[in-house]
């Protein structure tokens, strides 16, 4: 999400006549995207800020962008008198005309409000990826996880017009782009403004069906809003692929009460369910917090048996970390980095556990890759199935092949690790 707002901001600026360089040290304005989910992220900004002030500063403008920026507000502007730009990503509309203010040499320019309905819809997108492309179909989020900065930052729910999303997608198809990413903190939730009324099972399924799109992929869910139809939906066309991220954060019904993710262990236990029922097997990931305020040793054996139940394909596991503005704030930061940290890693080694019995056991099939990279040094292709794994491959190819970065491949598996798989394409070029 992040990253694409940068790809957006870089798009406007461009848009605006500025020119991208190669490194900050030759830029005159310098804008530092931030994200607040977990950690000291304030902390590091300011360290950044100092340093490169020092070493690079003299005579550039500063901005910062991002949950930081909407967080701290204009305290930034005290802590570092050197930054003139202070706007969150709901103020992102506002961007060209701010740019403007800072132009005409204002030294203080704000976009901290977050009393908005609008999306940053942007006419140009400057994107990283030549191949993959995300598309924000919502900004916001109206749930109020207790530990969760997202809804002060980012600020309340607004969904695009499945009109905006759709001739999106038929840009990218048209410019060249295969996979598309549907965004958005809690996509399952969307609901088109426009007339058309679709709910996110519609959209995806129509996205799904732009001609030259081969892939279509969706993140984040909520598993509240994650209803049958999305399965369905993801049924009803390959070009979805096989892989739902379905963050859990604890396998506990009391903890995910104190968490209000209003849902129980059952709930979610009935969507893994749909999911293993469904016409193809689809890869289930997820997002894990240890260590949330009262977490008893019980909550977390909780956690631990859920993966066996699911056997999910790979998890984001975080300590969790107190933030401001949030419910749980003040029920304090009770178990001890130590204790975290040692739930984490036994969580991680159950886990790892899981993937080397689950990629071992595709050892021998055949799957399509995107070929997204090379590793010079190990003479391999490195591609991605549909369900998100990685599957590194060798390629005999007829003497000219030449590059495979962004081909479809079928790949026969060979090997297998915990984290990746190698494997020999199959297909002649
Ligand atoms: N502490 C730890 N992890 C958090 N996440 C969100 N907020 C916090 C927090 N305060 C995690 C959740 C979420 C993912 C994006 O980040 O697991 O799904
Ligand atoms: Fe945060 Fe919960 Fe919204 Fe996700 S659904 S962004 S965890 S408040």
């Amino acid at each position: 999400m992040n990253a694409h707002d940068s790809e957006k901001v870089i798009g406007t600026l461009m848009a605006q006549g500025y020119a991208q360089v190669a490194t900050p040290e030759d830029a005159r304005l310098v804008l530092y995207n931030t994200c607040s989910i977990r950690d000291k992220a304030e902390q590091k900004v300011f360290n950044r800020l100092q340093n490169f002030k020092r070493e690079a500063g003299k005579g550039k403008i500063f901005g910062v962008l991002g949950c930081v920026a909407q967080q701290e507000g204009e305290k930034i502007f005290d802590r570092a008198p050197h930054v003139s730009l202070v706007a969150g990503s709901a103020s992102y509309t506002r961007l060209g005309e701010m740019l403007v203010q800072l132009e005409a040499g204002n030294r203080r320019v704000t976009g901290l409000s977050l009393d908005t309905d609008e999306t940053f819809d942007t006419p140009f997108t400057r994107r990283d990826n030549p191949h993959r492309a995300y598309i924000t179909i919502i900004e916001g989020c109206d749930k109020h996880c207790a530990y969760c900065v997202v809804p002060f930052t980012r600020g309340p729910e607004r969904s695009r017009t499945s009109q905006s999303v759709m001739a999106e997608a038929g840009r990218l198809a048209a410019a060249g782009y295969t996979e598309i990413q549907l965004l958005g903190q809690n996509v399952n939730s969307y609901r088109d403004p426009s007339a058309a009324g679709w709910d996110f099972a519609e959209l995806l399924a129509r996205v799904a069906e732009v001609p030259g799109i081969r892939r279509v992929r969706y993140t984040t869910s909520h598993p509240r809003d994650f209803g049958k139809s999305i399965v369905e939906a993801m049924d009803g066309n390959h070009a979805i692929c096989d892989h739902v991220h379905l963050p859990v954060q604890s396998g506990s019904t009391r903890m995910l009460a104190a968490m209000d993710r209003l849902y129980t262990r059952d709930d979610y236990m009935r969507r893994i369910e749909w999911i293993k029922a469904a016409r193809r097997r689809y890869a289930i990931t997820t997002d894990i917090i240890v260590g949330f305020p009262g977490e008893t040793e019980e909550d977390f054996a909780e956690t631990l048996n859920l993966l066996d139940e699911v056997q999910y394909a790979s998890l984001f596991s975080f300590k969790y970390s107190p933030r401001p503005n949030t419910a749980a704030l003040d029920r304090g930061d009770r178990i001890p980095d130590e204790e975290k940290q040692r739930r984490l890693i036994i969580l991680q080694e159950k886990q790892r556990a899981i993937q080397i019995r689950q990629n071992a056991a595709l050892i021998g099939d055949i799957q399509e890759v995107l070929v997204e990279g090379r590793h010079q040094a190990l003479g391999q292709w490195i591609g991605r199935t549909s369900d998100n794994r990685t599957l590194n491959f060798t390629h005999q190819d007829s003497g000219n092949t030449g590059d495979l970065n962004g081909r479809y491949l079928s790949v026969r598996v060979t090997r297998s690790g915990p984290n990746s798989l190698v494997g020999e394409s199959v297909t002649v070029v």
